[in-house]
């Protein structure tokens, strides 16, 4: 039998600006996990929380993407992989409402990890990102792959993106090893943060769908929505390594600016309410991922400070639902 976990993640800085290619977003691991467990069956059988029934490999549409992780670790292995069962728990949501913090992405990354392990099957970092982000483009994902750069790596990230669509291009006419070897053009760095802060979450309780969000928003993005954001962004991954508190508060303002100036879909009312409460604190709040709902996030420097926002959170109805405390 084999367990293996993967995270959540939450974006730090750059949002939607890293939906086009060459730009950097900084995505922070979450550990709040989601588990497979697989063992050797007689038949394959794959099954997880978020359904009331299980599957072998014939087409299912809410297993349609668990599958397909399936047969691309099978590809890149080059055999098939003897029967097993699969079983995958840890919804990351409360009360049926999710957190925001995983991505339909998540369960890609974890399946390919999850066979890789039980099967022997050597697979680096790099390879589990490759392939995860492989499989969800070949199933039409619209997103920055920022998010399976985190949960793959399971680390603080800058991640700066690749042409998807160059790539999801390629896959119907390159193997798979072919695209194996090839460079995307993606770079994904592991920061060590050096910054003594407390980092809050906030979840708003309001789960919002990253892909609606992105069609909603991405024909507004301007070059100058980028070019800014890019700034902000490398300073914000700048003061997180050099520990620099004002830096990071004005470079993450910056980029909350910005995504407030964007498009009004981004701060609903809970996230402007998660923003304000860090008025007269020493404290640096924004809203993370698509907005729209799902979670905010703070930095904040003194322990007293972390408690008033967290007393003002609660107020308005924002539950602390993650805390590292590095004060
Ligand atoms: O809401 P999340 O955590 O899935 O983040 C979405 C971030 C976007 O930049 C808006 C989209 C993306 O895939 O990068
Ligand atoms: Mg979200």
């Amino acid at each position: 039998m084999t367990t293996v976990q993967t995270g959540g993640k939450l974006y730090i800085a750059g949002e939607y600006s890293v939906l086009t290619p060459g730009q950097t977003a900084i995505i922070k691991n979450i550990p709040i996990y989601m588990t497979a467990t697989v063992t050797d069956a007689e038949q394959i059988s794959i099954m997880s929380d978020m359904f009331d029934y299980q599957v072998n490999m014939s087409p299912d549409n809410n297993y349609a993407l668990i599958q397909e992780s399936v047969r691309t670790l099978e590809t890149f292995h080059g055999q098939p992989l003897s029967s097993f069962s699969l079983v995958i728990t840890g919804k990351l949501e409360k009360d049926s409402l999710k957190f925001g913090i995983g991505s339909s992405g998540s369960v890609t990354v974890l399946t390919i990890k999850a066979l890789a392990q039980h099967f022997d099957i050597p697979l680096t970092v790099d390879e589990l990102f490759k392939l995860s982000a492989y499989t969800l483009l070949k199933r039409g994902d619209n997103g920055s792959m920022g998010d399976i750069a985190c949960i793959a790596y399971d680390d603080l990230v800058a991640y700066t993106s690749f042409n998807r669509e160059k790539i999801a291009d390629q896959i119907s006419v390159k193997s798979l090893f072919e695209l194996m070897a090839m460079d995307w053009g993606y770079t994904i760095e592991r920061l060590t943060p050096r910054i003594h802060a407390d980092f809050l979450v906030g979840w708003t309780r309001q789960p919002a769908i990253s892909k609606d969000m992105i069609n909603q928003v991405k024909s507004v993005i301007t070059l100058d929505y980028l070019n800014q954001t890019q700034v902000a962004v490398l300073k914000t991954k700048e003061a997180l390594q050099t520990g620099n508190h004002n830096l990071l508060k004005m470079s993450l303002q910056t980029v909350s600016d910005l995504l407030l100036s964007l498009s009004s879909a981004i701060y609903i009312d809970k996230l402007k309410a998660l923003k304000e409460s860090e008025n007269g604190l020493d404290a640096i709040t924004k809203s993370s991922g698509s907005g729209g709902g799902d979670c905010g996030i703070a930095y904040s420097f003194s322990k007293k400070d972390s408690e008033l926002l967290i007393e003002r959170w609660a107020s308005v109805g924002i539950e602390l639902l993650h805390q590292e405390r590095n004060l």
